[in-house]
């Protein structure tokens, strides 16, 4: 896989990729990532990559001259299964979107700043518009951190234990049960003893008894389903 970000501060997006699985998913080579400074394409002599906005009103709108040439020339190159642009009114990241994405070839990735993006940025190249939550960012690098490691990690081959993505929070529609390891005793509390029975079949029931316990308790939402 590739993934081309564009965005005004490539130095936030160093050190989420520069270190353990992200980093590791790089050197074995299952993803290439590359961030592109948008004020590269500006013609401005200040490398603006922003203006005031139309009718007025606080905050400024990036606009469409960097942005569109950034996304036309990385285009010339190769094709995108998606254009994603970064945004707190955009579809809210669940993990069935991190599964598709971790499918596709070349992933090219907006973030936003200011007020956002002039619309006809959003309306010409846009293909998918991704929240990470109810919540306002500085920027898109935080939230565009967030879908590149949760992508990236499903790519076969990127998790040592190839099993471990699959037992993941959300990946069977539940919340993961409890883990525990050594010791078997801590402060009074024990181990269940399911845990230590040695006998595959009833720690995989309790395990699916507590990771249903778990939803029901703090995700009904993903029960109704
Ligand atoms: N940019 C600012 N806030 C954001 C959010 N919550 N999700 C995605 N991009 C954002």
């Amino acid at each position: 896989m590739r993934i081309d970000i564009l965005t005004v501060l490539p130095e936030l997006l160093e050190s989420p990729f520069a270190a353990s699985i992200m980093q590791r998913a790089q050197t074995k080579g299952h993803v290439e990532i590359y961030t592109h400074n948008l004020r590269q394409f500006s013609d401005n002599k200040h490398r603006n990559v922003d203006d005031y906005q139309y009718g007025g009103g606080a905050g400024m709108v990036m606009s469409v001259g960097p942005i569109s040439k950034a996304i036309e020339s990385l285009q010339a190159e190769r094709h995108y299964d998606e254009i994603i642009y970064m945004t707190p009114d955009g579809e809210m990241l669940e993990q069935s979107t991190c599964n598709q994405l971790s499918l596709a070839q070349n992933l090219l990735i907006l973030c936003g700043h200011y007020k956002g993006v002039d619309q006809r940025i959003r309306d010409l190249y846009i293909t998918k518009e991704l929240s990470i939550g109810s919540y306002v960012l500085s920027g898109g690098e935080l939230a565009a951190a967030v879908v590149v490691d949760a992508v990236v990690r499903l790519i076969p081959g990127v998790l040592n234990d190839e099993t471990s993505a699959l037992t993941d929070s959300f990946q069977d529609g539940l919340l993961a049960p409890p883990v525990y390891t050594r010791p078997p005793e801590f402060k009074g509390l024990h181990v269940p003893e399911v845990l230590l029975s040695g006998n595959p079949k009833d720690v995989a029931a309790w395990r699916e008894a507590e990771a249903y316990a778990r939803t029901k308790e703090r995700r009904p939402d993903l029960l109704e389903e």
